[in-house]
Formats: C-alpha cells, structure tokens, sequence
C-alpha cells in the first residue's frame, strides 16, 4: 500500500533547488519524480494543473528526472494528451517571449494511460508503464486526484495497492470538496487513512497558494505596526468578502450538491480567517501554524441561522443581455433552494477576538468579481479633528483593505488633511498596488501548492483536525436549512446580492465595504 513507504529526505532540499534538464537521463541515478493526475480529461486539469506544472518547468522548479502522467477513464493517445494539454499552455513568465521550444520539451515529458478509478489492474499497468520511464531509481511518485470526490477512496485503494513506489515517497494531492458535513468529511478521512498516513495526504485549498494571502502572516509578523492593533481592543469588525461575476452556468450538477457555504465559505473564507486571526505560531513549521489555525477554530462559535442570510440569483436582462437565472440551467433540478449567495456572521470566543464581528460574505453573478478581506478598525477616542470630517462618523475611522484579487493591493485608509489654508480632512489611501511595486507577474496559486507538494512542505495544506474543526462550524447550520427548507432570497444576476445582507451587517453596526 502507499503506507510504509515515504522515504523522507529523499527532497529535503528546497524545491526551488532542482533544476531539470531537457531530457530524462536514466544513467544518472537521482530519483526519479512522477507526477500522475488522475483525471487529466478534466476541466481543472486543463485549466489550471498542467499550465501550473508547465510553469514550474519554465521556472526550472520541477525535479530534474520528472515525467508527468495523465490518468483517467477517457481513451486519448499521448499525441492527444499533449494536443489537449499544449492548448492552455502560454508563457506566464513573459508573454511575448516565444516558448514553443520549451513547450514542445514540456510535452515530450507528458504521457497519458487510460484505466477505470476502481481497477487495481490497470493501476498495474500504469504501475509498470511508470517503472519503464524509472529506470530502476529511487521513484517518488505524487498522485493528483482531480477527479469527483465520490471516487478518491476507489483510486487511493487501487492506486495503493498496484501503482505505489516501492522504493521512494507517495503523496497524493487531494482536491476539494471534502466532504458535505462533518459525517461525510470523516468518513472520506477514514476511508483515505486505510490506505495512507496523514503526512501523505496533501488537502488543497487553492486560495492558501494566493499571494496575498500567503502574504498574510508576513504583514502582521514581520511589521511592528499592525500585531499590536490586531484584537478586539482596536479592530472594530473583519470583512472577508468574495464575489464573481459570473454564475454557475456549466457547473450546476456540482454546484446544487454544494452550495455557496460549503463550496466557499466552509474552505476558502474560513481559512483565510484562520491565518488572519490565529495567535503567533511558535515558528513557521507547518505543525506550528497549523496548530494555532485549529486554536481558532475550535475558539469559534458554531453558526447559528439568525447570523445567516442566503440568497439565489435570478435571471435578468441588461443592456440588451439576457443572464440566466440559476434555476434555468439545465443541471439544477427544478425549485432547488441551493444558495448562490450567502452572508454570516462569525465570533471568536478566546480573549483576542471577543465581540468583534467575522462578516463573510460569498456570491455568484454579482455585479463584481474580487475577493478581500476588509479591517475596520475603531474610532479615535476623542477625536480633536470629529468636527472636521462632516456628518458622517464612519469617514472618521480606518480601514485596512487586502485585496486578494483581482489587482492585488494592500491599503490603508487615512485621515488626512486636504491641503490648503483650511481645515478639511479626507481620507485618503497609503496604497500598495502590486503592479506597480512589482513587475514579476504574481505565480498562480496552483504553481505553490504543487512546488510545496513536490517538496514535502505541508504549511499550506489542510490537516484533517481542521478539516473537521471548520465542518464542526458549518454543520449544524447547513443541516438546519435543509431541514428547515429555508428558501433564498432572490437577486437579480448581476446586482450587488440580495438586501438581507445589509440588515445583518446593521445589526452588528457595520457597513459592508
Ligand atoms: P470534472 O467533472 O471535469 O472531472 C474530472 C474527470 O473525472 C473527468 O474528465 C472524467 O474523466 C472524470 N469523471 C467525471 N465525473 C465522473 C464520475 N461521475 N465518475 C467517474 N469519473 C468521473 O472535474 P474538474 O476537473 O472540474 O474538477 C476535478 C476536481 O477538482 C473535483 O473534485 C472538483 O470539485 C475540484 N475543483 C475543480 C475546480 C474547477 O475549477 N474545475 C476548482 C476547485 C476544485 P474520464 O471520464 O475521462 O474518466
Ligand atoms: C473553487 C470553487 O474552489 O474556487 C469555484 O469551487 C470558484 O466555485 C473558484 O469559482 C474560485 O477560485 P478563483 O481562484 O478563481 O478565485
């Protein structure tokens, strides 16, 4: 089985320390890398998986001896795998350079084996197609299940069983969703530890791979000036807010079994506002930070449904455009009162965070696509300047925006004297743009996680123990609305969602920013 086998060390060095060469050299006697991405015909494969590993090979980040292959149930030959795969591939680094070289050398290292997720004899084959290209080395082999969840455990089993190495580490790479509640979560656990350890397991949240949010802990732990105004005695409410513009045409069939809850908030959402509120981690090892996500977590109050306004987009024309409304797609059963939007509110009970408000805020087809996390902080005690700002006091106070996309930003909004021979104050923004500070393009976060996965680093993959603490959360809630039939609120496609939102960020005094 993939247990019993990891042989630790084997890439002890930073990832970022291999170097490839053009081709496989099977004299060498270095290791050997594997890649096999277990529904390579699929969507997210295509999209994000191969450009990711074609990235890093650019970056010559990929282990020197690496192959990659495609597994899934669709019958392509490797000259199809490779049209299919060269489609998406452009070059992230500079795109005007002409990669068609490089690309062509990317391909070469691709190969594809058609089998069935449950069948441990095509594994087997897989098994010994993947020995040929080893040439008897030491084999670490990683497993990228980008496949519908209801199949992990049928690929880990025969996977196991017939297509581990023998000789180096396995590692599989598990995507998102885990699960629908805290029962199915644990049992797809249980299901995965008959056959790995938990240190073999990589969870992927992809927005832990965002720049901005990786870059999190550096601004409140390398900073003197933010730690200290980071608690309930300063911090008046934190926003975490992620919308799209589109909705869930084409994806429906998926999106009807999750939910807006489950497929952001319970994840995405939730671990950003882990990383953001969790106490100093006593290093940076990924136990370290990983046990104070917990902390939180398990600090946090389950969520209760008068702190929660869902919603559903409807259709709606504009400007001589018609958008569908959620329900009109084909793939969604008819009357479904799955949720496209929804609004909550959090609270941390442990002595940093009592009191102060976690609004989180998830939607398709709104009216804009960006993701944030909003602090606003309280108001200057006694103010010498109140009269100067007009009526409105929330002008008074600051606000601390990251911006995680698009246009990756971190600002600050100030009070600030607009200048001439009055006193009139504005606020105005200590801005950090991205793109302006930075020319390297930002990498995606798919080429992190994949580069920590290939170099054993676990930091930014979800350990079960907070996979469970964060269902814990949701659970309760998502059970009750089903239960309770609980019908959304409508909102036009394209509008900024549905009003409810709004009362539930007035009850807690807050403005949605
Ligand atoms: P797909 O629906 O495209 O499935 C991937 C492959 O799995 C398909 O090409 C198909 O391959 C096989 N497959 C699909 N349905 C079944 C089924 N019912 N039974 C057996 N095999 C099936 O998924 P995606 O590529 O979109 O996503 C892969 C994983 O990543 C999923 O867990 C998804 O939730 C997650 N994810 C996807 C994102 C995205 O943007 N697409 C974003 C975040 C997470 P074949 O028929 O050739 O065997
Ligand atoms: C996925 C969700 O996890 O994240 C999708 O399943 C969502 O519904 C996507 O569209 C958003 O990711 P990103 O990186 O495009 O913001």
């Amino acid at each position: 089985p993939f247990k019993n086998v990891e042989n630790s060390g084997v890439f002890a060095l930073s990832s970022l320390e291999y170097r490839h060469v053009t081709s496989p050299n099977p004299s060498d006697g270095e290791p050997t890398f594997s890649i096999i991405m277990v529904g390579a015909s699929g969507d997210l494969a295509k999209k994000k998986i191969f450009p990711a590993l074609f990235a890093l090979y650019c970056e010559h980040c990929l282990p020197k001896n690496f192959t990659i292959f495609g597994y899934a149930r669709s019958k392509m030959t490797d000259a199809e795998l490779r049209t299919m795969v060269s489609r998406t591939l452009t070059c992230r680094i500079d795109k005007r350079e002409n990669c068609n070289e490089k690309i062509e050398k990317f391909l070469k290292r691709c190969f594809y084996h058609s089998g069935q997720y449950d069948s441990e004899e095509n594994f087997a084959e897989l098994d010994k197609t993947l020995k040929e290209h080893e040439g008897g080395r030491v084999s670490n082999r990683l497993f990228y299940l980008s496949i519908p969840p209801n199949i992990f455990i049928n690929v880990v089993k025969s996977a196991s069983r017939s297509a581990s190495s023998k000789n180096g580490w396995t590692r599989v790479i598990v995507e998102k969703p885990f699960g629908r509640d805290s029962e199915s979560s644990a049992a797809l656990t249980s299901g995965l530890k008959q056959y790995l350890d938990e240190d073999q397991i990589f969870r992927i949240d992809h927005y832990l791979g965002k720049e901005l949010v990786e870059n999190l802990s550096v601004l409140r732990f390398s900073n003197l000036i933010f730690e200290p105004l980071w608690s309930r005695k300063y911090i008046r409410n934190v926003q975490l807010i992620f919308s799209e513009d589109f909705g869930t045409e084409g994806r429906g069939g998926y999106f009807d079994h999750y939910g807006i809850i489950r497929d952001i908030m319970q994840n995405h959402l939730l671990q950003i506002l882990a990383l953001f509120a969790m106490e100093t981690p006593a290093s940076l090892d990924a136990e370290d930070i990983r046990n104070e996500k917990v902390k939180v977590l398990r600090s946090m109050r389950p969520l209760q449904l008068e702190n929660v306004v869902i919603g559903q987009y409807k259709g709606h024309a504009k400007g001589g455009v018609t958008h569908l409304g959620y329900t009109d797609d084909k793939t969604v059963p008819e009357g479904s009162l799955t949720p496209t939007f929804a609004a909550a509110a959090l609270f941390i009970d442990n002595a940093r965070w009592d009191g102060v408000p976690f609004l989180m805020k998830a939607g398709k087809a709104l009216h804009t696509k960006r993701a944030e996390i909003r602090v606003q902080f309280r108001h200057v005690p006694g103010n010498l300047y109140k009269q100067n700002f007009g009526t409105d006091r929330e002008q008074a106070t600051n606000e601390l925006v990251i911006r995680v996309q698009p246009d990756e930003a971190i600002y600050l909004k100030i009070n600030n004297k607009v200048p001439g021979l009055g006193m009139r104050l504005d606020r105005s923004n200590l801005n950090l743009l991205y793109s302006s500070r930075y020319s390297k393009e930002i990498p995606d976060a798919y080429e992190r996680l994949l580069l920590d996965a290939i170099g054993g680093e676990r930091r930014l993959f979800i350990r079960s123990d907070e996979l469970d603490a964060a269902w814990n959360l949701f659970t309760p809630l998502l059970k009750e609305l089903e239960e309770k039939k609980i019908s959304p609120e409508l909102y036009p496609y394209g509008s900024r969602g549905p009003v409810g939102a709004h009362y539930l960020a007035s009850k807690y005094n807050v403005r949605w920013g």
